[in-house]
């Protein structure tokens, strides 16, 4: 029977078990520029079969939180050398996850302070963290957002193939492309977030084209052996919403099969809430998400995430439902998850006030087990 702890070949790269970290943002690296503690914090859960990186901005204009990283200018690539590097030492695995957050972002955030962009001029009713000038973090309302016009969207593909190079560059093993979570593919995606009338909205592959012009680019750009992609077709996450994600999420599968992608990263439910989160009249059937990709083709592997525990995890792997978990707030505050899975023992709880910005506490300075340190 195959279990968590089995290796796992992901498109050639031979990953140590089917653990994997869920990208988390951590609000760390000023200037978008990761820090020499941030890879200490990589280095010390690298014995996760795979490491996914917070979510990291491919542009300026991507840039929705205070202190997140980029991978847009050549300090930030250099920092995340110094995390690979740490991590490859430890034997380990990691991508990084490519982000733009669309209309998710403060003007103070933004480019010579202006709108933040989105597929429709629609606020989300959702907050980003911003840091005063005391330092202080506060969460407030994300701003009105302005419509791109169809031909600013293929400078913006641009900027996620020249991150999929910088990722390259930076020693990254690959990239995820965030398309979850509310974010800019996701506001392409969902018909709450775009009312376009142009090619990229209206119809499920209108509103899909964004999704697949990125694919597109990153795959010419890196490989799609390199390339993952994270789904979350039903999470109401900054206030995304779409009435009958069934069909939309099961073409974007059908579609993303002729890519040989790595992976598909599906979280389900509501992100960090409840697995049965439901938008629409029925429940999501995940099941038939994961056979509508096998039934295109598609060979990737498929990455599940959203509150699993050590027996899910065991159930999902063994039963065939999933090859790989992903697991997000019990890698915080367990740099040893993998070995504590492994010997059934306790988890360290986390402290959610540390979550976002600061310094070690709470980022490098959890505990591992006697034994194992
Ligand atoms: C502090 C924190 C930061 C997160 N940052 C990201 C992120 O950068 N990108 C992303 O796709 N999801 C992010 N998430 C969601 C997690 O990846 C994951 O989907 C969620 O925590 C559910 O998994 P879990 O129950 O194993 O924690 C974040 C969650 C938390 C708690």
């Amino acid at each position: 029977m195959t279990t968590l702890f089995d290796s796992f070949d992901l498109s050639g790269l031979t990953l140590a078990n089917r653990i994997v970290m869920a990208p988390l943002t951590r609000n760390r690296s000023p200037r978008a520029v990761p820090l020499p503690i941030t890879a200490t914090y990589y280095a010390q859960r690298a014995s996760a079969g795979l490491l996914i990186t917070e979510a990291t901005a491919i542009s300026h204009q991507g840039q929705g939180y205070a202190n997140v990283p980029g991978l847009y200018t050549a300090e930030a690539i250099a920092g995340w050398r110094a995390v690979t590097d740490a991590v490859h030492a430890q034997g380990g695995k990691i991508v990084v996850q490519l982000w733009h957050v669309g209309r998710v972002s403060h003007t103070t955030l933004q480019p010579d302070g202006q709108a933040p962009v989105a597929p429709s001029s629609i606020q989300a009713k959702a907050n980003t963290y911003l840091i005063d000038a005391d330092g202080s973090g506060s969460f407030a309302a994300t701003s009105q957002p302005r419509a791109l016009n169809a031909e600013e969207l293929p400078g913006i593909v641009e900027d996620y193939r020249r991150a999929a190079r910088a990722a390259i560059d930076a020693g990254f093993d690959g990239v995820e492309i965030h398309a979850a979570n509310g974010y800019l593919i996701d506001q392409f995606l969902r018909s709450g977030s775009n009312q376009r009338t142009d090619a990229y909205g209206g119809s499920i592959a209108n509103r899909a084209r964004f999704l697949f012009d990125v694919v597109e680019a990153v795959t010419a750009e890196i490989g799609s052996a390199r390339t993952g992609i994270r789904l979350s077709p039903v999470t109401p996450a900054n206030d995304s919403f779409d009435p009958a994600p069934q069909p939309l999420f099961e073409y974007v599968v059908h579609k993303l099969a002729a890519y040989a992608l790595s992976y598909v990263h599906v979280i389900e439910g509501a992100t960090g809430g409840p697995r049965d989160h439901q938008q629409g009249d029925t429940p999501f059937d995940y099941a038939a998400l994961k056979q509508a990709y096998r039934q295109a083709g598609g060979q990737g592997a498929w990455m599940v995430n959203n509150g699993y525990d050590r027996d899910q995890a065991e159930q999902a792997i063994a039963s065939g439902a999933a090859d790989l978990v992903a697991f997000g707030k019990p890698f915080i505050s367990n740099p040893d998850l993998v070995e504590r899975l492994r010997r059934g023992d306790a988890l360290n709880p986390g402290d959610s006030s540390t979550y976002y910005g600061g310094g070690e506490r709470g980022y490098t300075d959890y505990p591992v087990l006697a034994e194992h340190a």
